[in-house]
């Protein structure tokens, strides 16, 4: 699996997590806490690999360069 491929499917789980974070009830707080903790956690260490890894790999390339752009720009 290549480091693509390892940021995909950090995305799948992170929208698995919200779906399941979605049907929780209040009576499921805790739980929903937790996944919220999971989420973070997950998050956290998928920023440091696209910020740290990926990008600065995309940035060596014209084709993709502008893209890495834009990805900074959303976040700001
Ligand atoms: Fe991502």
């Amino acid at each position: 699996m290549d480091l693509y491929q390892i940021l995909m499917q950090d995305h799948c789980r992170t929208d698995q997590i919200f779906s399941v974070i979605e049907k929780t009830t209040a009576a499921e707080a805790q739980s929903r806490e937790q996944l919220f903790a999971d989420l973070r956690k997950g998050l956290e260490a998928h920023n440091v690999v696209e910020e740290n890894i990926f990008y600065p790999e995309l940035e060596r390339f014209s084709a993709t360069r502008e893209l890495v752009g834009d990805a900074f720009d959303a976040v700001d």
